[in-house]
């Protein structure tokens, strides 16, 4: 049980600069303009090998060098042919189409491109994580294999979503780091307590402290370390 209270972090990330090449799951949650995206879209941007932002709604700025994905999913990332002997490296920005009569199978097989060809590190960002399963219990094939396996696949994962209750509960506990923006409802405090064995009371003290510093202030779980960071905004 964790007995110490979150760390106060002013500037920057805790651990330095992430490692990239360790492939890890990040999730982060909060209610409409929070700053989830925000967060993910640094960790995203700063990812150095092939990625691709899966966007349902249009607002990923997954960056300046990202490449629309047009037509039919491939199987696997199409990767860039390499250059004078060197891994030249892709950022796909695949738009799904809410319309679309296989609009959770594109998702799900958006997925796989982070997934295969399988020694290749490779990051995903799935904005709005509900849209990729719509119950807790309905997780597509690519989905399912990323939160059992992503260290075999060597892939990184970076979800948004506004409540943890209404999703896979897989999806936070095989997170890495876990973001907290604000979460009116206590129910998904609890859960996020629940899964990272934080005493819920303390949890929800924690959540009430940070947020009252101001807006887009945020706690972070990092999982290896089995500490609460409270984070100050991110330089957006
Ligand atoms: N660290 C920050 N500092 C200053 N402004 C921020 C910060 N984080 C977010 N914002 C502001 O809040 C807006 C919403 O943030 P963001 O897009 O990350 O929200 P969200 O949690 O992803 O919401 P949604 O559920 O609508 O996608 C941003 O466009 C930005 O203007
Ligand atoms: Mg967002």
């Amino acid at each position: 049980m964790v007995t110490s209270s979150a760390h106060e972090q002013d500037q920057g990330m805790p651990l330095g600069d992430l490692d990239p090449s360790r492939p890890m799951i990040v999730s982060a949650w909060g209610r409409k303009g929070s700053g989830k995206s925000v967060f993910n879209r640094r960790l995203y941007q700063s990812y150095p090998f092939d990625k691709v932002a899966i966007d349902v709604n249009g607002n990923a700025e997954p960056g300046d060098d990202a490449e629309q994905l047009t037509g039919p999913v491939p199987d696997a990332f199409p990767a860039a042919p390499a250059r004078n002997g060197r891994r030249v490296t892709r950022n796909l920005h695949y738009r799904a189409d809410p319309g679309s009569d296989t609009y959770v199978d594109d998702l799900d097989r958006a997925v796989g491109l982070g997934l295969y060809p399988q020694d290749r590190p490779a990051a995903v960002w799935a904005g709005e994580v509900g849209e990729f399963m719509p119950t807790a219990a309905k997780i597509g094939p690519h989905m399912r294999r990323l939160l059992m396996q992503n260290r075999h696949y060597r892939t990184t994962a970076f979800f948004d979503g506004p409540r943890p209750v209404n999703v896979s509960p897989l999806v936070l506990a095989q997170s890495d780091l876990v973001a907290v923006f604000q979460l009116p409802n206590p129910d998904d405090r609890e859960r996020i307590a629940k899964t990272i064995g934080y005493p819920a009371d303390r949890f929800h003290a924690e959540c009430h402290e940070t947020w009252g510093r101001g807006p887009h202030w945020f706690l972070l779980w990092v999982t290896a370390e089995n500490q609460l960071y409270r984070m100050a905004p991110l330089p957006v």
